[in-house]
């Protein structure tokens, strides 16, 4: 049986470019799916699959995302003397106890691998979890939890994995797959963002990972890979090749995926998550049939 996964790494050092100017002064992790900020949908995913320990590599001007975890005494003390417990209850899933969580700097941009390696002294000899707080992902049951009961028969490294279109296929890292066994398979190579015509097969990696301390080992040894980066695409792809580890598998996870790193894929994370709440879903799936008849009557 391999060890309990209890530690989760949620790399959030990037600039997040694609949505300046907001990201001027607002970590891209802060910003809003109806009320709860992206980070907030990763933390639940990670507590619901059995993570204690939670460790942030961020970078200079996410000192906002510290705050989320912290108790706000003031906000707290004044909505206790109003009686408002329904909003303090709100609050309550966003505290962190003291210890929990963890925030390392990563001092240069090198790459995901790079981000990743930054916490190695805090992962120590245990496999980890990296949760990529862009990739949202609505499922019944939290695509962490799912995969971390798939690993349970597996070990080794596991990575949530998709189809996803040709065109789009450059975007990711992709496996090449050895043996299918529907939600489970054996990967026997993996690139990162291969151009299109060399991709060795459409099953994209999403941003979900249980993996070996080795991966660690490996970074310690990495060169820059696609893009001039440190990938952790390549350390887990040398994982498959190593005699003494336990293979790597991608998991096709039930669920619904966002790509909340693309003004479209937020919107559209936005808009569904708000119709699967019972306060907006009446109004705001009217409004949608307004916009919708308007514009067709307009064409
Ligand atoms: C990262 C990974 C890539 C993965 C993707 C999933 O890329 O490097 O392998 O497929 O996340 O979202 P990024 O989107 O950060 O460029």
């Amino acid at each position: 049986m391999p060890k309990k996964v209890t530690k989760a790494i949620f790399p959030v050092a990037g600039l997040g470019t694609r949505f300046l100017p907001a990201t001027k002064s607002v970590p891209k992790e802060i910003m809003t799916l109806v009320d709860r900020p992206l980070v907030q949908y990763a933390i639940d995913e990670a507590r619901a699959a059995g993570i204690k320990e939670f460790i942030f590599v961020t970078s200079r001007g996410k000192g906002a995302l510290e705050d989320y975890f912290d108790h706000s005494p003031i906000l707290e003390q004044e909505l206790r003397k109003k009686g408002k417990d329904d909003l303090l209850a709100i609050l309550k899933n966003t505290n962190m106890d003291s210890g929990e969580i963890a925030y390392i700097r990563q001092h240069k941009a090198l790459g995901l691998g790079h981000a990743v390696w930054c916490a190695r002294r805090l992962i120590g000899n245990e496999p980890f979890a990296v949760i990529l707080p862009d990739d949202v992902i609505a499922a019944e049951k939290p695509c962490l939890q799912q995969m971390v009961e798939a690993y349970q028969e597996t070990g080794g490294n596991m990575v949530a994995a998709m189809e996803v279109p040709p065109e789009k296929i450059s975007s990711y890292g992709v496996l090449d797959v050895k043996e299918d066994k529907g939600s489970i398979v054996s990967v026997k190579g993996m690139v990162e963002k291969p151009p299109a015509d060399q991709a060795p097969s459409n099953l994209a990696v999403i941003g979900r990972y249980i993996l070996s301390p080795s991966i660690l080992q490996n970074l310690n040894k990495m060169k820059s890979g696609a893009g001039g980066e440190i990938q952790l695409t390549d350390a887990i792809a040398q994982e498959i090749n190593n005699p003494d580890g336990q293979g790597v598998f991608g998991y096709r996870f039930r669920g619904q995926r966002f790509d909340c790193g693309s003004k479209a894929g937020f919107l559209q994370a936005t808009v569904s998550f708000a119709l699967s709440r019972a306060d907006l879903r009446d109004d705001l799936y009217r409004y949608l049939q307004e916009v919708v008849e308007i514009d067709q009557a307009a064409q």
